[in-house]
């Protein structure tokens, strides 16, 4: 987010958000072009003039047969930690872009979003199942510790080369679940904590545990078990923090209200966390990050407590609403496919984010922002309405509905669901029918 700084630049962002949602795809592809500095070529390969060979995908997963496209769009009006930044989100979920971009304009209008990241450090576990000799092996493995941490940099030169490498090995003791015969057995199981940089690290420090294994059952005279990343990734951070001054108190207390709710009941809490992802997901799947590590790493963080519990927290702080986030989030900007899809490349290009850090704390931010418009929502109007006057377009293509008709379609939806309170595909079929049969008889 670099260059984001410059006042014309600003007053140009501005201009270019305005009305954004209502300009046609040629100009809005202009105006992103314009912002985030895309080439002529990148803006062919979003606008679908230049398609994608399924030859990239072959090399990406096996037994290709094609692609399978999301929509792509931007949310707007972002401006975090004093910088704007375009988001661009890969998603088929009706209103999370609407959403998000009407959030960041409340904000930007009423408030402020700030960023951080804590800790650099991702898990790799190499776990020892069934200890024979567990004083023995904890302090044979300690007492080599440094010979271990050695060994681990000399498998990554490249990291180490760019500033990052293992930084610790520490041991954990845990019981297993009581056996048959109802005694239970000790299992240790080796953290190896590493800085993978701008990595999201996983082919890095799954190598790195492999490697040691042999000299971890030399060292500490036990067999090995499995060696593998942890995606509860608690040492590598990201977090955000939402205030809306002066907020209306009744909104104010109404999204307080809606968090202390997801606070006391984990059925309320997986929605209400469900509702903050929607904010990231997309942005990961756009940058070609691994969503499903993250979903993972933060369900699991969400439990830490021994409860599932909400991953966001708002308060009233005098008549300020103040909103805060904190998760795991390992995430990349080199390595696995985020340079290797063509879309990837574009869309962290569109952030201009220099490092994974960077990416985490946008994300941290959108999913703060996804929760807020959410609640704002629930406690206000209610989901529906909004939610489904955009789904209309869903139901008139699911209807069947070719472009020269999709519009009409979702105005009349418009209508009954004004009218109902509620519409469904039966009725989309209905307006379609009765709109063929009409312009039949002319
Ligand atoms: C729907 O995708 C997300 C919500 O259910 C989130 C929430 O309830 O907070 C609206």
């Amino acid at each position: 987010m670099g260059s984001f700084t410059d006042q014309n630049f600003e007053d140009r962002f501005k201009l270019l958000m305005k009305g954004f949602h209502k300009a046609s795809r040629e100009d809005r592809l202009r105006r992103v072009q314009e912002i985030c500095g895309l080439s002529d070529s990148e803006l062919e390969i979003l606008s679908g003039k230049k398609t994608l060979s399924p030859d990239i995908a072959e090399h990406l997963i096996e037994n290709v047969i094609g692609w399978f496209p999301l929509p792509l769009g931007v949310a707007t009006y972002f401006k975090i930690d004093g910088k704007e930044v375009l988001i661009p989100l890969a998603v088929e979920e009706t209103s999370i872009v609407a959403a998000l971009s009407a959030s960041a304009k409340w904000i930007l209008e009423q408030g402020s979003i700030r960023t951080y990241n804590r800790g650099r450090l991702i898990i790799g576990q190499v776990q020892i199942p069934s200890v024979q000799n567990i004083e023995k092996a904890i302090s044979q493995l300690g007492a080599r510790r440094n010979e271990l941490i050695e060994m681990a940099n000399a498998c990554i030169p490249g990291l180490v080369a760019r500033g990052g490498g293992v930084r610790d090995i520490a041991i954990r003791e845990l019981d297993q679940p009581t056996n048959e015969a109802g005694s239970t057995n000790k299992m240790l199981v080796l953290h190896v904590l590493c800085d993978p940089c701008d990595a999201m690290g996983a082919n890095l420090i799954n190598q790195v545990c492999e490697a040691l294994k042999p000299k971890i059952e030399e060292i500490s005279e036990e067999r090995v078990g499995l060696c593998i990343l942890s995606n509860l990734v608690d040492g590598r951070m990201a977090g955000a923090e939402v205030v809306i001054r002066n907020i209306d108190p009744k909104i104010g207390r109404g999204i307080e209200e809606a968090y202390l709710f997801a606070q006391v009941d984990p059925y309320r809490a997986a929605t209400h966390n469900k509702g903050t992802l929607n904010g990231i997901d997309p942005v990961l799947i756009a940058t070609g990050n691994d969503w499903r590590a993250v979903e993972a790493g933060v369900h699991a963080y969400a439990s830490r407590n021994g409860r599932y519990e909400p991953i966001t927290e708002w308060k009233m702080v005098g008549s300020d609403l103040v909103g805060k986030i904190e998760i795991p989030l390992s995430l990349g900007t080199v390595g696995g496919v985020t340079q290797a899809h063509p879309f990837a490349k574009i869309a962290l290009k569109m952030m201009k984010v220099e490092s994974a850090d960077d990416l985490a704390r946008i994300c941290a931010a959108t999913g703060l922002v996804q929760n807020l418009g959410a609640l704002k929502a629930l406690a206000t109007v209610g989901i529906v309405q909004g939610h489904m006057n955009l789904h209309t377009a869903n139901l008139a293509i699911a209807a069947g509905a070719a472009a020269h008709e999709i519009g009409f379609v979702r105005e009349e939806l418009s209508q009954i669901l004004k009218k109902e309170k509620r519409i469904n595909l039966s009725h989309a079929r209905e307006i379609l029918k009765s709109l063929r049969a009409d312009a039949s008889s002319l």
